[in-house]
């Protein structure tokens, strides 16, 4: 086992009156591909955002590689988050630069130099998620849903992080296209060994790109265990989400 790259430890987070995170405790492996899953709104992108230290936690510990992320200083945090890559939901792309400038802007932090080098390393990064050159000079809204997709992932793994965080990776893709994008996250992981976190509500992306499946509900872990268990828990709160049944003891 090469251990433990993240440990959250019993972590809470509330806005104002609304509990949403209430003592989540959760391993990741290195080179480990966890998925989380849960209804919308139980708090899946607030638990990513408290890893990369963008929320704080009340309560709780979150490591990674044993560094202390809650409570740490901006410039802790700053190099703790050099680690990560991180495809957000939606994508979260400038539609005012093009393409390349988009896959770059980790790299440059947006300071425009060097700019024969950066077209390069995003021609590079395209291809490693099945684009061409052809889409370099193009703004993002002349691209599909899917294509989109891709160019925000090729902009999470150009600086090379060490772990990936997916927020909803195939909402609003077609099952065609949402695959394309499975697929990608599982070469991603083989090939490069990164650690990878995928937060979505679609059980297919979740036994596709994931080794290991969680549950958040009620602001903790309910369940967890290998893909293959998923839809044999033995967990009826989990049954009731994969089957997507109405009836049930979630309300
Ligand atoms: N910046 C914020 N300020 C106040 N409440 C927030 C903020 N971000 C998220 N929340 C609340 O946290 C809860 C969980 O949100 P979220 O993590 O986005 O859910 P999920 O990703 O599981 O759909 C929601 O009730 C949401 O309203
Ligand atoms: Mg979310």
């Amino acid at each position: 086992m090469s251990g433990a790259k993240i440990i959250l430890a019993d972590v809470a987070k509330s806005f104002g009156d609304n509990v949403v995170l209430d003592g989540v405790s959760l391993e990741v492996e290195s080179g480990e591909s966890l998925a989380v899953i849960g209804q919308s709104g139980t708090g899946k992108s607030v638990l990513i955002k408290c890893v990369l230290g963008l929320f704080r936690p009340e309560r709780g510990s979150i490591l990674v590689d044993g560094d202390e992320v809650v409570g740490a200083s901006e410039g802790k945090l700053a190099r703790i988050r050099k680690k990560f890559g991180m495809l957000f939901q939606g994508g979260a792309l400038f539609d005012s630069l093009p393409v390349w400038r988009n896959v770059t802007f980790g790299l440059t932090q947006g300071r425009f130099q060097n700019s024969a080098r950066m077209r390069a390393i995003a021609e590079e990064n395209l291809e490693r998620v099945g684009l061409s050159r052809d889409v370099l000079y193009l703004r993002p809204s002349e691209l599909s849903g899917g294509m989109q997709k891709r160019v925000a992932l090729a902009r999470a793994i150009a600086p090379r992080p060490e772990i990936l965080f997916f927020d909803e990776p195939t909402t609003g893709l077609d099952p065609i296209r949402a695959d394309v994008i499975n697929d990608l996250i599982v070469s991603l992981v083989e090939e490069a060994g990164i650690t990878a976190v995928t937060i979505t509500h679609d059980m297919a992306s979740a036994r596709k790109v994931a080794h290991r499946v969680a549950m958040l509900y009620g602001g903790r872990i309910i369940w967890q265990g290998p893909r293959d268990r998923l839809y044999d828990s033995g967990n009826p709160y989990v049954d009731q989400f994969v089957q997507g049944n109405a009836e049930g003891p979630i309300q």
